[in-house]
């Protein structure tokens, strides 16, 4: 009998459908013990308008909020866990990251090996590095990584999945823009990455695991978005730093620097990304070699891997 910890964040729900999509296929002699995490007080679902700006200085941070009790036995013995969780401000989502950072999961991962499943709006790339990060500080072993990803262009993502996480509603804007979020048919061919993974668990060998996932086509990366994602990161930093000056999450001092990074980001995100793309492809021919093997770090041969 092999036992797998399945730990999940997930706001909506669409993170928990995708993770139960690829266990659901497993050998019925694998045991599944699933941790949903729960925050302590909730993040709202649907946001409110400050406090989702408010959730960026600590998502960027890595700074670990309180969770409720874990109602899993950090002392069993685990051959697999499973990581899900959504990206936040290009970091982990702070839930995942506070698992992370607690002495249940230095316990229970070690010397593990760890498959992590991200379902995002596509810029992911920032928070599996410092996901890879803190799985290595706690002695566990990445071994697999699937990243699902909403395939509406860029621009009509970010729209839709605003007015999704302002209303809760996954659904079509005035009936125009896509649905938001990953499409009902990527979350149902999850199913397809439970097989390796599973006789993965069988054989005890987990080296080719993510060759054999990716071969499913478990990433799918588009170039000037993984770009983009790379130099916004430095800027979030940034005015993680600023913002956090006046002081922590939650402190009405921090409304006005919110505020002020909200517009920031809208403006970058509509003014200054499509110039910086066509910069990207003006100037690829003469960095595509060294772009190319970042894309191959980022689809993760060698997870283990320090950036190149
Ligand atoms: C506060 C916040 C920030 C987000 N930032 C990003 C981001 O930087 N990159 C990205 O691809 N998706 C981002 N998303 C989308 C999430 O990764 C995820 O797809 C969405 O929240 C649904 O996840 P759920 O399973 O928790 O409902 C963000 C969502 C929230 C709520």
């Amino acid at each position: 009998m092999k036992k797998i910890l399945v730990v999940t964040y997930s706001q909506s729900g669409q993170l928990n459908e995708i993770v139960d999509n690829v266990v659901k296929t497993f050998n019925s002699d694998v045991q599944i013990v699933i941790e949903h995490l729960q925050p302590d007080p909730l993040f709202p679902f649907p946001w409110t308008n400050i406090s989702f700006w408010d959730a960026m200085p600590d998502a960027v941070s890595l700074i670990p909020h309180k969770l409720k009790p874990f109602a899993f036995n950090p002392d069993e013995d685990f051959d697999l866990i499973m990581l899900g969780f959504p990206v936040w401000f290009l970091s982990p989502a702070i839930p995942m990251t506070s698992f992370l950072k607690s002495p249940e999961a230095a316990k229970v991962m070690k010397n593990k090996p760890v498959v992590t499943v991200i379902g995002a709006r596509n810029m992911w790339v920032n928070a599996q590095e410092d996901i890879k990060k803190m799985i290595a500080n706690n002695g566990g072993r990445l071994v697999g990584n699937i990243a699902l990803r909403d395939k509406a262009n860029n621009l009509s993502s970010v729209v839709t999945i605003i007015y999704w996480m302002m209303t809760a509603k996954k659904e079509k804007l005035w009936g125009i823009f896509p649905k938001p979020g990953i499409s009902d048919e990527d979350i149902a061919a999850a199913a397809r990455f439970g097989k390796p993974i599973s006789e993965s668990l069988t054989t005890g060998e987990f080296t080719e695991l993510q060759q054999n996932l990716q071969s499913l086509g478990s990433i799918d990366l588009i170039p000037n978005v993984v770009f983009m994602e790379l130099r916004g990161k430095k800027f979030f930093y940034k005015w993680a730093k600023f913002i956090r000056k006046k002081g922590e999450h939650g402190n009405p001092n921090r409304v006005g620097r919110l505020k002020m990074f909200k517009w920031y980001l809208l403006i970058a995100i509509f003014v200054a990304s499509p110039i910086a793309i066509l910069l990207f492809y003006l100037f690829l021919p003469l960095t595509w070699w060294n772009f190319r093997n970042k894309l191959a770090y980022f689809k993760g041969v060698d997870l283990n891997d320090e950036l190149i």
